[in-house]
């Protein structure tokens, strides 16, 4: 059981995108039984409230549904539950980094894993959930193809 947490600074658009994908894609590979996936903000903004509904539109176009996600926070109880935490700009990684002692390595940004690491930029900000939508496909794809 491989177990993977996805983190963003709000927890309502890009890392709740980034589990929904990538237990869909999961799903489709058969290879759902052996990974556990969650996702969590750095921030205290948005606690408790559903996924920012672009965000959930932009999934339901592709047949993924988000139900029942609500935002929670990383805790530094979460390092030892989980082999990879993977963030989506380097904010993150540097507020994760605040929050935890990264002794084992694993924290790093989810476009890492791709033939072009960069940041996922905030669609809060940018408005542009495709953007969002096309770079967690590419991360995550990338991320499957490294762990398998
Ligand atoms: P996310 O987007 O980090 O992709 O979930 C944001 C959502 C809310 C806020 C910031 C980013 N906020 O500050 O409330």
């Amino acid at each position: 059981m491989t177990r993977v947490m996805f983190v963003c600074l709000g927890n309502i658009c890009r890392s709740p995108m980034a589990e929904f994908i990538f237990r869909d894609m999961l799903q489709k590979r058969g290879l759902e039984k052996e990974f556990y996936i969650e996702s969590s903000a750095t921030s205290r903004e948005e606690l408790g409230n559903p996924v920012y509904p672009p965000a959930r539109k932009k999934l339901a176009e592709y047949g993924i549904s988000c139900a029942g996600k609500t935002a929670r926070q990383f805790s530094a109880a979460d390092y030892d539950r989980f082999d990879y935490i993977l963030a989506m700009e380097d904010s993150n990684v540097r507020n994760l980094r605040r929050m935890v002692d990264d002794s084992e390595g694993k924290i790093c940004r989810l476009l890492d894993y791709s033939a072009n690491p960069r940041n996922i930029a905030d669609p809060w900000y940018t408005g542009d959930f495709q953007i969002t939508y096309d770079d967690i496909v590419e991360g995550c794809e990338a991320f499957l193809a490294e762990i398998l």
